[in-house]
C-alpha cells in the first residue's frame, strides 16, 4: 500500500486525515484528489504541501477521465473517499449536488477503481444512515432510515460500496462518524459558525429547543479511525467512529459563550430546520475492537478548538464572503427575522 488517494483531501476531516498521513508514513505517497468546491480549502493543506510524498490534482469524482488520468499518473493501489456535499442544511435547499457528488459521483468512483484493479477502497460515511435514533446506540447492522436529503444520498453511496464488495469482490471498507468538530471546520457548521458569529456579537441562530442530541468527536480522533480502519479494517464491513460524548446543542452552544466570555443574549431560537432529527448516538465496540482509541476529550478539545479560531481569523474570514454571506442571507434572514421582530 503505497499510494494512496484521498478524494476530498482539500476538505474539513479529509484533510485532517492527509496531513496525519503525510506526516506519519513518508513512505507512502498520498495524492489529494479534490474538486475544490466552496468547501475545499488548499489552506488546509498548507502544514504538507511541499512533503515530497505529497500530490494534488483537482478533479470531480464524478468525471471518469479525471479520475482515470490521476489513477493511471500516480499508479494509485487504495482510495479513500472522503469527497461529499455535507451540509444538511444546504441539502433541504439545493438537493441536485447531493446525488450527484453523493451517489453518482461514488458510483463513478467504484467504477474506476474497479477498472484499475484498486487493492482497497475506504469510504467514508456517516452516523445519518441510521436516522433519528431515539434511544440506545446504533450498530453497524442496523437498518438505514436517512431523514435530510443529505443522509439519504449518504446512504446511497454506502450501499454502493457494499453492492461493489458483494458483486465484484472488492476490497471495501466503510467508517460511519459522528458529528465532527475542530480546526478548519467550515463556518456553516454549529461549532465554527457559532464560534466566528460569537467572535462578531452576532446572534446565534439555534433551532427550534435546541435539545436535539448530537455525538461530538475530534476530527482527529475521526481520522484516526479512518487511518484504523484502511489498516485492519475487514473486507467488507463498516464500523462506527463515534465520540461517546452526546450533547445537547443548547449546552454546546453555551460552553462556546462561556470560552468566548459572550453574553447569553446572542442565543436566537429561531424556527426548526425541517426533518431535523432529534438524536444520533452510535456505539463504536467494533472500532475499538480494531485498536482504536481517542485522544481527545470534549472539553480541552473545545477549548482547543475556540482557541483555534481565535487565533486563526485570517483561515475564517476570507471564507465569510461572497457566496457564503449568500447562503447565510438564504438560510438565516427570514428565520432571525421571525424571532427578532
Ligand atoms: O452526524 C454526522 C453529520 O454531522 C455529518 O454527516 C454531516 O456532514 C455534518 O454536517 C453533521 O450534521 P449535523 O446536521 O448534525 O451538523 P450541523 O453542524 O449542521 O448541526 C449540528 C446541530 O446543530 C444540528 O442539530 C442542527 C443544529 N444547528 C445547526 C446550525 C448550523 C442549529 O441549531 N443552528 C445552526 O445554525
Amino acid at each position: 500500500m503505497k499510494n494512496i488517494m484521498v478524494t476530498g483531501g482539500a476538505g474539513f476531516i479529509g484533510s485532517a486525515f492527509v496531513r496525519r498521513m503525510v506526516q506519519k508514513y513518508p513512505d507512502f505517497r498520498i495524492v489529494v484528489f479534490d474538486k475544490m468546491t466552496y468547501a475545499g480549502n488548499l489552506d488546509n493543506l498548507l502544514p504538507v504541501k511541499d512533503s515530497s510524498n505529497f500530490a494534488f490534482v483537482q478533479g470531480d469524482i464524478a468525471d471518469r477521465e479525471v479520475v482515470r488520468g490521476a489513477l493511471e499518473q500516480y499508479g494509485i493501489d487504495t482510495v479513500v473517499n472522503f469527497a461529499a456535499e455535507t451540509h444538511v442544511d444546504r441539502s433541504i435547499l439545493s438537493p441536485d449536488a447531493f446525488i450527484f457528488s453523493n451517489v453518482v459521483g461514488v458510483h463513478i468512483l467504484l467504477e474506476s477503481a474497479l477498472k484499475h484493479k484498486i487493492e482497497r477502497f475506504v469510504h467514508v460515511s456517516t452516523d445519518e444512515v441510521y436516522g433519528d435514533v431515539e434511544e440506545g446506540f446504533s450498530v453497524e447492522t442496523d437498518p438505514f432510515a436517512p431523514n435530510s436529503p443529505y443522509a439519504a444520498s449518504k446512504a446511497g453511496g454506502d450501499l454502493m460500496v457494499r453492492a461493489y464488495h458483494i458483486t465484484h469482490g472488492m476490497n471495501t471498507v466503510v467508517t460511519r462518524g459522528s458529528n465532527t468538530y475542530g480546526p478548519y471546520h467550515y463556518p456553516e457548521k454549529l461549532i465554527p459558525f457559532f464560534v466566528t458569529e460569537a467572535l462578531d456579537d452576532r446572534p446565534l441562530p439555534v433551532y427550534g429547543d435546541g435539545k436535539q442530541v448530537r455525538d461530538w468527536l475530534h476530527v482527529e480522533d475521526h481520522a484516526g479511525g479512518v487511518e484504523t480502519v484502511l489498516m485492519k479494517g475487514v473486507a467488507g464491513e463498516a464500523y462506527n467512529v463515534a465520540g461517546e460524548n452526546l450533547q445537547y446543542n443548547i449546552d454546546v452552544t453555551h460552553r462556546i459563550l462561556k470560552l468566548l466570555g459572550k453574553p447569553e443574549s446572542l442565543i436566537k431560537h429561531v424556527p426548526d430546520r425541517e426533518g431535523h432529527d432529534r438524536r444520533y448516538a452510535m456505539n463504536c465496540d467494533k472500532l475499538r475492537a480494531l485498536g482504536w482509541q481517542r485522544d481527545y476529550n470534549f472539553d480541552s478539545g473545545l477549548e482547543a478548538t475556540v482557541g483555534w479560531y481565535k487565533a486563526n481569523e485570517w483561515w475564517w474570514r476570507k471564507i465569510k464572503t461572497g457566496e457564503y454571506l449568500e447562503y447565510y442571507k438564504q438560510q438565516y434572514a427570514a428565520r432571525l427575522a421571525a424571532v427578532q421582530g
